[in-house]
């Protein structure tokens, strides 16, 4: 059986850095973000008999670090479904692979649901999180609705995402810039490794849960002035951690930092505008939708900024019809 998904990209504003649980993929804390609408991957997977190995193209070409975090991921599914059969997997995204734009994210979402329906399971969505989520643990906030929340679970069973709101519920956008098509130094899944290191780490853990629990009223009130100033501070905060690992992680290029700065000048002149940064370089700032349009025409200006995507709350990883091969 071949089968298709179509999983969109996702945006944290409460970040998960670090895991409780190394293998499991279980985070350090609970975490908050939007499914972005622009940032897509799409991937068709075939279980094939006669086949003697797994063959994964992503994007064209066969990388064989993601090859096999992919060939561990359909050993998941092989498990629950009690085949053997290899697999034929093509997937692509429709934006930079490895820039801090999550594309694991959406790339273990779309697998996670391509291949467990192509192995002919029919998991319900907290299945297909807990399983998107040992394959990249943002994967599973990529699988509900919308706005949503990946629980603190102590457990593998306990540790999934949940729908917060749908995409209609608030018309807030991403407009991401991005500053540079290098890929980033450093993986998350090396940098999650060095969390504990940090000073400010035990800070950190000390306030998680009041933050979530702030930034649930926030949305709950859509009070998008404070909803942004928790935000950029929790973007601040990661990137702190971040920087004083050992080794150090530095994401920013001239160009994040330029618009990290100007965002506030931006503030000033009464444009409500956010930013948020993952590992990443590139940007994404975080605002409402009558901001878009000026934003666009701002960032243009910007000698750095060499493509602008606008990003609206997207529904969560589905199967399609047409399929990559
Ligand atoms: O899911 P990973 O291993 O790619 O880690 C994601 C880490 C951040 O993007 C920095 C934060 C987040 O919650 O998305």
């Amino acid at each position: 059986m071949k089968k298709t998904a179509v999983a969109p990209s996702n945006i944290a504003f409460i970040k998960y850095w670090g895991k409780k649980d190394e293998v499991l993929r279980l985070p350090e804390n609970g975490n908050i973000s939007m499914n972005l609408s622009g940032l897509e991957t799409t991937t068709t997977v075939e279980f094939i008999t006669s086949y003697k190995e797994d063959s994964i193209e992503i994007n064209g070409i066969v990388e064989s670090n993601e090859k096999n975090r992919a060939i561990d991921h359909l050993d998941r599914v092989r498990a629950i479904a009690r085949i053997q059969d290899k697999a034929k997997v093509v997937t692509k995204n429709n934006f930079p692979t490895g820039t801090g734009l999550s594309s694991s994210a959406s790339g273990f979402a779309a697998l996670t649901v391509a291949a467990s329906k192509a192995a002919g399971l029919t998991l319900s969505e907290k299945e297909l999180s807990i399983l998107a989520r040992q394959g990249s643990g943002s994967a599973c906030r990529s699988i509900p609705s919308g706005i949503t929340e990946w629980l603190d679970g102590e457990t593998s069973d306990t540790s999934f995402a949940v729908s917060l709101y749908p995409p209609e519920y608030w018309d807030l956008c991403d407009v991401v810039a991005i500053v540079s098509v290098g890929r980033k130094d450093i993986s998350s899944t090396s940098g999650h490794k060095l969390t504990a290191t940090s000073p400010f780490f035990e800070m950190r853990r000390f306030h998680m849960k009041e933050k979530i629990s702030l930034c649930k009223t926030f949305l709950a009130d859509k009070n998008f002035p404070a909803f942004g100033e928790l935000i950029e501070a929790e973007a601040l905060e990661l990137h702190a951690i971040m920087l004083t690992s050992t080794p150090s992680l530095i994401y920013w290029t001239p160009g994040t930092l330029r618009i990290m700065k100007l965002c506030k000048v931006w503030r000033n002149e009464g444009i409500p505008v956010y930013f948020t940064i993952n590992t990443g370089q590139d940007i994404h700032l975080i605002c409402e939708k009558p901001t878009v349009e000026l934003l666009k025409k701002k960032l243009a200006e910007i000698e750095e900024v060499k493509n602008i995507i606008v990003n609206t709350s997207a529904p969560g990883a589905h199967l399609i019809d047409h399929h990559l091969f």
